[in-house]
Parts: C-alpha cells; structure tokens; sequence
C-alpha cells in the first residue's frame, strides 16, 4: 500500500483490476446469469412496445377494427407487467449478488489485516483502512449491482432497436442517427470534467473522514487545550472543500443528462418533421412513424445509462486499486479456522514452555540505521523474574515487542526455550505468554469477556480465582453489574490503575508460562500502587517474568534488575548490587525516592529522557548481562 493511497488513481479502466473484480461474481454465477437472461429478455420487450403501436395504427385504427385494437391493447398491457416483473427480478438478484460479494470483500479485508504486522499499523492510519472496508467496498457494490449487468441489458437494447429501425424504415433510421455526433461531442466533453470532480470527491471525503477520526479520538486534547475553536475552522474549511467538490459533480450531472435528453429531442423532432412529410409524400405509413418516434425516445435512454455507469466503472476502478493494494500487502501466515481458541493452552500436551529467553546481540532499528536497540544481549532463566529499568525511550517497550515476534531483529537472535524465534510458530508461542501492555486496551463487551479474551472457554470460576489473585476483583465488585458490566469506549471510564489490575487478570487467567508485562507510565495512588505491587508479585510467582517497571518500588525484590539507557544494556544486578554501583539505576533510585522534598513515597516514575541521565554519567561503569 503506499502512502499516499488516498490520492485518486489515473486510470479510467484498467483491464487487470476488472478481471480481478469479475473474479468476485464467480461464485455466483447462476445468479449472474440468471440476471443476464432477465435483463436480455427485458430488452426485447422494450422492443415490442412501439413495434405494438404500429401494428396498434395502421391495422386497428387504419381498418377501424376494433377487435384489433383491443387486443393490440391487452398485448401491450402484458408486456409492460412482464417487463415490470423482470425488472424487479433483476434488482433482487443483483442486489443479493452485490451484498454478498461486499460481504466477502469485507471479510476478506478483516482476514487480511488481522494478518498483517504490527509494523503496518504504525505506518497507516486507521481511519484510511476504514475507509477501505467500508465505503470502498460500497462503491463496488454499486459496480456489481447496478454495473456489470445491466451494461449488458443496455447494449443488448441498443442493438435490438438499431436491427429493429433498421427493418422497418432505414431512411428514417439515418435521419434519427444523425445526431449521433452531437451525442459523441456532448459526452466527450462531460467525461473528463465528471471523472475529475469524482475525484476531488473521492479526496476530499478522505481528508473529512481522516480529520473526523482524528477529533474524536483526541476531543479530550482538544478540550484541555482550547481548540475548539480553531478546529471548527479546520473543519469548516474541509467540510467546505466536500461540499465544493460534490456541487461541482451536481453542477455536471445536471447539465449533461438534460443536454443528452435536448439531444434526443432534437432526434425525435427531425423525425416528426421528416418523417411526417414522408408519410404525405411517399407512403409511409403513419403506424411506422409513430414507432420510430418512440423507437428514438428509446434509443437515447440507454445512451444516457451507458454514460452513468461509466462513472461507476470509473468509481470502482479507484475503489478497487485501493482495496487491491491493501490486499496485496504481504501478511504472516494463514490463520487456521477457530482452532485454538477453543482448547484452554495450559492443558495441550507436550507444548508447555519451559520459559527461558536469551537475546543474543541483538539490533534492532524501527527503520534505517536509527539504533533502537544496540547490541543488547540478555538472559533470562525458567522461573526466573527480571524487571528492566531506564528513561523514557531507552527501548524497553520495544524489546518487549520484539520478545512478542511484533517485529524481527536486524541483527542478532532471540531465542524462546533455545528455540530462535523465527522457527517457532508465533500463535503457539504468543498463547503461552501472559502480555500486559503499556496501553491496556479494554474492548466492547463485558468485563468477563475481556477476561476470557484470550481463552473463551475459561468458567466464571477460574475468571474470579485469578481476579482475586491479582485484586481485580475489588475493582470488579465495585462495579454496578460486576463481571457483567458493559466496558464502554475501550474502558475509558475505568481508571488506568484499575484497567491495568484488569489486564493483569485477564494474563493470569490463561496461567502464560512467561509474563511479559509493560508497566503503564501514569501514576496512581497510593492505594492502587499497593495493590499493583502485591499483585505483581502474585502474578510473576513461579513464571518466567520480565516487568518493565516504571516504579521502581515495584520491583525491588525480582531475582535481577536490567537497566537499560540509549537502547543498550548498562547494567544489571540485584536491587542492592546496583544501588552499590552507584550508576543509573543509583540514581534513577535517587530521583524517585530521594530528590523529592518532602516525598517519602514516589507519586509516579519520573519521566526522565536520555540528556538528561546522560549529563549525570559520563562515565558510567559498565557491566553487561
Ligand atoms: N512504532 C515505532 N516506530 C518508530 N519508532 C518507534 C516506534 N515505537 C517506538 N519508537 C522509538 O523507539 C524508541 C524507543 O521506544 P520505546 O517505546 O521502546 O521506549 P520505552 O523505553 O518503552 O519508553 P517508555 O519508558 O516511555 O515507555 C523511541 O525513541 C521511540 O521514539
Ligand atoms: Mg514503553
């Protein structure tokens, strides 16, 4: 996908893209062709209406033959209610086609983008991908539904009156056709500046919906720093852009239907005027002017149809370039239907980790030579509990990340239980470790199912053991329906301590060999940091763990501290061996519990950058894991 994938695409048609979106109808090709012969049918009935009228002129009304005329009548009443049954056949069937093709689309989509890595999410935003999925897809709909067939049932009544004109009077049949060039010139001039405007739609709606997306999420920014305001305007002006863009279409689609329909006017005037004195002259009779009058009338309808599903082509080719691309993008592994979920991870046999990890010299860099991680080597034993320290954006979250297969290494291995990480298939692995992120992320639903959300079949039971364990079960019972209460926008109303006491739940729910957790940044209270702490520890007991803490009074007790600064390690040790040192951890110790006036506890972690660790150690000793 590239980057600036919300740029409209050049091409009106593309004979690649087609072939791939036909491939869609496939499954339903009954249905498709069931459609067509509808449509065919339906288009020679379109023929039989004027064809009837003549016959109607110059036998019934010619001969006064009433008899005749009251036949010709009921004939012509039965082909409208036969043509008025096709079309509505044609629109369920087409319509059915439509939204079950969207559907498979659609889920085709959400397959591939669970597939994807981590890495392309941090590249697109989610309001474009949204844009995929949803709207994108809508406009193929209106291609299979309103396009694909009924091109068909255009063109098929376009020939059949050209054959039909052409047997009844071909003098007659030049005059209508000689407005032909007109018709070619008015179109010509229309397409270009529709399919620009189409565009400029397409633009614009993107930048409205990216803009929207981005106010919502952020309105509690926006609040706390007064932009409403400004950010009204912002919206004004691309809202504006929208409204622009979209008139400019109104302003071509109602000028050139009625040039078109001026046009066939202009036809069915030439032939009354032509054709009339014909009839005086040279013996046409009337009946055959009466049906190539309407015959006219018909011709330029479908003229005019032809025009309006170009548009759509031309909508849908964009649409699916995108869509395509997004397909396109490389994915990890195919995911096996509903497989694991339903077995509970502890209890498979011969699968159970024994949970030691090493990182061996490993680099690692978000993109080009930007170090991240230099050359960090790291070990950490079955049962083992290891909790790495350092300042903001010294690449703890980062190697957590790695850990979780997230992204690879560019240099050096990470081996889980011996085994690199590249050979171990990443949903086995992933299921037997517990990951606390820093930004607990609480999804729709209720607190029980965000606890079972990595195993559903977890029993109330097991879901209340491990809550009590980790004290999410106060936070819990707090609540107006416990276990069943309804999370709302991704627990935004639950505090962060109690968000992360259930995320800490939700880890020890599926009892993961080795626990990965990220602690989140924000202070909490007292209280809650007691609770976090005792639950911690609960949590890590007899498991592989590696805590990222961010308060240190939270792991002053693990079996080694890992300090990490610029991406490397710089020291590890016991919690008194370091503090012995008199390095980083020293003194990122004294900023939390000693260089505060008047603090005897730390209100939070102190949010340190790497300057500023740096002017205090110049010349730190160095010991490596
Ligand atoms: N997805 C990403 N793409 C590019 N750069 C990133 C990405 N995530 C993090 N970084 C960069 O990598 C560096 C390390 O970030 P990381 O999140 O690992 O730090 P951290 O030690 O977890 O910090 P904190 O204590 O604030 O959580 C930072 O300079 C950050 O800007
Ligand atoms: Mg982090």
């Amino acid at each position: 996908m590239s980057e600036h994938d919300d740029e409209p695409a050049g091409k009106a048609y593309d004979h690649r893209l087609m072939r791939r979106l036909l491939g869609y109808l496939r499954p339903y090709r009954t249905e498709v062709a069931a459609a067509v012969a509808v449509v065919l049918v339906d288009a020679v009935m379109q023929l039989a209406g004027p064809w009837l009228t003549m016959q109607a002129v110059d036998n019934g009304i010619r001969h006064h033959d009433l008899g005749y005329l009251d036949r010709v009548a009921v004939l012509y009443l039965s082909v409208l209610l036969v043509s008025f049954g096709l079309g509505y056949l044609q629109t369920q069937l087409m319509q059915n086609v439509g939204q079950r093709i969207m559907m498979d689309l659609r889920m085709g989509l959400f397959r591939h983008l669970q597939r994807l890595p981590v890495a392309f999410f941090d590249r697109h935003p989610v309001g474009r991908l949204l844009t995929r999925v949803t709207s994108d897809v809508d406009v193929l709909n209106e291609l299979f539904t309103a396009g694909v067939v009924a091109i068909f049932g255009d063109l098929f009544t376009l020939l059949g009156i050209l054959i039909a004109m052409s047997r009844i009077n071909l003098e007659l049949m030049a005059v209508s056709f000689s407005v032909l060039p007109l018709i070619a010139v008015v179109t010509l001039t229309f397409r270009v500046r529709v399919r620009r405007s189409f565009r400029d739609i397409r633009t614009q709606l993107a930048r409205l919906n990216a803009y929207l997306n981005e106010n919502l999420s952020g309105m509690s920014t926006v609040q706390i720093l007064n932009r409403e305001r400004r950010n009204f305007e912002g919206f004004r002006g691309i809202n504006a852009g929208h409204r622009d863009a979209n008139l400019r279409a109104v302003h071509y689609h109602a000028l050139f239907f009625p040039v078109l329909e001026l046009v066939g006017a202009l036809a069915v005037s030439l032939i009354v005027w032509y054709g009339g004195r014909q009839v005086m002259w040279t013996g046409i009779t009337l009946g055959t002017l009466v049906a190539f009058i309407q015959y006219t009338q018909r011709f330029f309808r479908p003229i005019s149809d032809l025009s309006e599903k170009y548009n759509i082509l031309q909508q849908a080719m964009a649409s699916s370039e995108r869509i395509f691309d997004l397909l396109d993008t490389p994915a990890g592994p195919e995911i096996p239907a509903l497989e694991p979920m339903a077995v509970p991870a502890a209890t498979r046999p011969g699968e159970r980790l024994e949970g030691r990890v090493e990182f061996e010299h490993v680099w690692f860099a978000y993109a080009g030579e930007d170090w991240v991680l230099r050359d960090v080597s790291l070990s950490v034993a079955p049962g083992e509990r290891v909790a790495l320290v350092g300042a903001t954006g010294s690449g703890k979250t980062t190697l957590a990340s790695l850990l979780m297969g997230f992204y690879a290494p560019q240099r050096g291995t990470i081996r889980v239980d011996g085994r690199p990480l590249a050979e171990w298939d990443l949903r086995a692995l992933r299921r037997q470790i517990g990951f606390v992120l820093q930004d607990v992320f609480l999804f729709s639903g209720t607190i029980a199912g965000n606890l079972r959300f990595g195993d559903p079949s977890l029993g109330d039971a097991e879901l209340e053991r491990a809550a009590r364990e980790v004290h999410a079960h106060e936070v819990i019972a707090r609540l107006q329906d416990g276990y069943r209460a309804q999370v709302r926008e991704r627990g935004a109303t639950l505090s962060l301590g109690e968000r992360q006491l259930l995320a800490f739940a939700r880890a020890l729910a599926c009892d993961p060999r080795l626990l990965l957790l990220d602690e989140a940044t924000s202070s909490v209270d007292t209280h809650t940091e007691v609770l976090l702490q005792e639950a911690l520890r609960r949590l890590m007991e007899g498991r592989s763990s590696i805590v990222i803490a961010h308060r240190l009074s939270t792991i002053q007790d693990v079996d080694r501290i890992v300090v990490m600064h610029r991406g490397r390690v710089r020291e590890c040790g016991t919690h008194a061996e370091l503090l012995a040192l008199r390095g980083i951890y020293y003194r990122l110790y004294q900023l939390q519990f000693v260089d505060r006036p008047g603090a005897a506890r730390p209100e939070g972690p102190p949010q340190l950058d790497g300057a500023t660790l740096d002017s205090h150690f110049v010349d730190t000793p160095v010991r490596l894991a």
